[in-house]
């Protein structure tokens, strides 16, 4: 498979030993850190180890949600998101690779050691996921109205499933309307407490400055938005919105769940929300999230009574969207050990 020549400098600056095996590891890098993750903090860093030749993934704490995410749930889950692309990306480049989670109980930041292996023949498959990987892109828009095609949302449950976790699927409208009520319940509860707007205010961007993380705020309102992030409560406002979004622009609800919730389910549950929006992608759909109810402890336990008792991991949005937004990122050099 070819790489892009235009897609960035990362190779040319890190000099690799000009060995195929670890000019192929950064590629996958490259590929892989296009994986989502909460305010786009691309909290993850990168070791490569020689004989045998393997990827180290450490969280990067530095790059934690102390308010949103106290226990460092979103933390691991985008730490697996990013361990799901970069297994695809191998894959993709025709290696196959040995995953080993929390290798080491001594260091829980030390999410997985991937080590490659063999040679393996690229099917069409891996290159779709490849492909999906610089396709997918949050959208946060309103989704078309109408009914989502059945096989496509199984394909996507299946996705998850064969991750470990599972996809609760919500197109009933009471079953919609509970989810609302909820995620009104914790917009209200996150946007009163000014540590909550604080912490969210330091991760947006404006579009000047070339900002390489963060969640960018386009137009004129990109300069101002985080003073008024943070001197506003718009509780209210969020709710009323969200509910909006969820009854006339979200076709499907889905919950992404697991039985337990360690640290070793939190990867899981990235790997397999990694599965599920590259299947969604390459289905033609698009997805956004609810983070807010899952990260208000009172909202996330009454969630699991729409999803069988199960555990809440993420809360997605599904539906054909229109924007073709990407978000931007730091370059692998700056996440090498
Ligand atoms: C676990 C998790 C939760 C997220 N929650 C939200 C959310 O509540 N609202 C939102 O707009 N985006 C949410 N995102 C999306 C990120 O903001 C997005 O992935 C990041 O900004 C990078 O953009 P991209 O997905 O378009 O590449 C979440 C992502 C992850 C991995």
């Amino acid at each position: 498979m070819t790489v892009d020549p235009n897609r960035s400098d990362n190779h040319a600056r890190l000099e690799p030993r000009d060995t195929s095996v670890r000019a192929t590891i950064l590629e996958a890098l490259d590929s892989a850190i296009r994986a989502p993750s909460t305010h786009n903090t691309q909290p993850w860093i990168f070791g490569i180890e020689d004989d045998p030749a393997a990827v180290t993934l450490h969280a990067d704490t530095t790059r934690a949600l102390e308010i949103a995410d106290p226990s460092g749930r979103e933390l691991f889950i985008s730490c697996g998101t990013l361990l799901h692309h970069l297994r695809v990306a191998l894959a993709a480049r025709g290696r196959a690779c040995r995953i080993e989670r929390l290798p080491d109980p001594a260091e829980p930041t030390f999410v997985a050691r991937v080590t490659i292996g063999d040679a393996i023949a690229v099917t069409e498959g891996a290159l779709a996921l490849e492909a999906a990987i610089q396709e997918r892109h949050t959208d946060n828009g309103v989704f078309e109205r109408g009914e989502l095609d059945e096989s496509m949302l199984s394909a996507v449950a299946k996705a998850v499933d064969a991750e470990g976790a599972k996809l609760a699927l919500l197109l009933r409208d009471d079953e919609r309307a509970r989810v609302a009520d909820l995620v009104a319940v914790a917009d209200r509860s996150q946007q009163e407490d000014p540590q909550f707007r604080d912490e969210l205010a330091q991760w947006l961007r404006s579009p000047i400055g070339g900002a390489r993380d963060g969640i960018t705020v386009r137009g004129p309102r990109g300069l101002v938005e985080p003073w008024i992030v943070r001197t506003f409560d718009r509780g209210d406002g969020e709710a009323a919105r969200d509910r909006a979004l969820i009854f006339d622009g979200s076709p499907c609800v889905a919950l992404l769940t697991t039985v337990t919730d360690t640290q070793m389910d939190w990867i899981r549950a990235g790997e397999a929300l990694s599965a599920a929006l590259l299947c969604i992608t390459d289905e033609g759909l698009s997805a956004s999230y609810f983070a807010q109810v899952v990260e208000v402890d009172s909202t996330r336990a009454a969630l699991a009574a729409l999803a069988d008792g199960r555990v809440v991991q993420v809360v997605l949005r599904i539906g054909r969207g229109h924007s073709s937004r990407r978000s931007a990122r730091r370059p692998v050099r700056e996440m090498l050990r």
